[in-house]
């Protein structure tokens, strides 16, 4: 079969479970030949070897199943850095780069601060502050080992040097205190089908769930800011669309000021942030 046929195929298998099923397809296939997908449009007519076919269609029968296209390739692009993903880690989201941008917002470029990112996963967002902010330090802290080990790996393929801690949220950061804390913590209620749905189903439901409606990480992140920020340092969290109200009464509880809450491109609430002013 020629790669066009091959593609095809498999985007006809993909139909029903996902809403990219060309796309797919191509990342898959570029995946399994070690190209850009570009050499797809380039080569339709070229045959594909059987031992690729073979991979490939490995590939897009536990496509078919539901696993994220980024966990069967090990990869996933965030900020414009290609990082390395498994089922250890959440599949950093699009939504999370305004978290990155207001943290940049207040980081001035060549200033030296310092940085905490809470529950760091693949390192993703502690990542794209140090490849933007090379004089920050970026401290990242994880309660998963899996994870820590990926981000790792990212830190060092990129070439981005930052601190990696486990710790269950602060616990391992006693008399600390930083510039800008920024988290993206678990927040979907237990009672909430979201973690049970779609790709959600492969991820660690560590990285998803948290207790009390979803609230129990951000209330603690909240809570135990103000021990760990310098004075007139910044809180920013990552949240679901329905948690502003929730969460801004939770930085306001902490004693947090200027608390604002900014929607993600689709208009729902995404961010909340907050400033530390004793
Ligand atoms: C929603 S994921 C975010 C991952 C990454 N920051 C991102 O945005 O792609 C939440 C992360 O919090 C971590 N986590 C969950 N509970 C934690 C805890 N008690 N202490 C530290 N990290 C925790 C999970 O292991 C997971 O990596």
């Amino acid at each position: 079969m020629t790669l066009e046929e091959s593609l095809r195929q498999a985007s006809a298998r993909l139909q029903a479970v996902s809403d990219s099923p060309r796309l797919d397809a191509e990342v898959l296939l570029a995946h399994v030949l070690g190209v850009e997908r570009t050499y797809l449009y380039t080569w339709p007519e070229r045959p594909l070897p059987a031992a690729a076919a073979q991979r490939f269609r490995g590939l897009i029968e536990r496509r078919a199943t539901g696993v994220p296209v980024a966990y069967l390739t090990g990869r996933q692009e965030f900020w414009s850095l290609p990082l390395e993903v498994t089922p250890a880690t959440l599949i950093p989201r699009p939504e999370t780069e305004l978290l990155v941008e207001q943290a940049l917002a207040r980081l001035p470029a060549g200033g030296s601060r310092t940085v905490l990112d809470l529950g760091t996963g693949s390192g993703a967002i502690a990542l794209a502050i140090a490849s933007e902010r090379p004089m920050v330090r970026v401290c990242a802290v994880d309660i998963s080992p899996e994870a820590l080990q990926v981000a790792a790996r990212n830190s060092k393929r990129l070439g981005l040097a930052i601190e990696l801690l486990e710790s269950d949220w602060y616990a391992a950061l006693a008399g600390r205190r930083f510039d800008l804390i920024v988290a993206n913590p678990p927040y979907i209620g237990p009672e909430e089908p979201e973690a049970s749905q779609g790709g959600c189903r492969f991820e660690p439901r560590s990285a998803l769930v948290a207790a009390d409606a979803g609230l129990a990480a951000l209330r603690h992140i909240a809570q135990h800011a103000p021990a760990h920020l310098e004075p007139g340092g910044w809180l920013l969290v990552e949240h679901g669309y329905r948690q502003g109200p929730a969460c801004r009464a939770l930085f306001a509880a902490a004693g947090l000021t200027a608390v604002e809450t900014l929607p993600d491109l689709q208009g729902h609430d995404r961010l909340t942030l907050g400033r530390y002013q004793p």
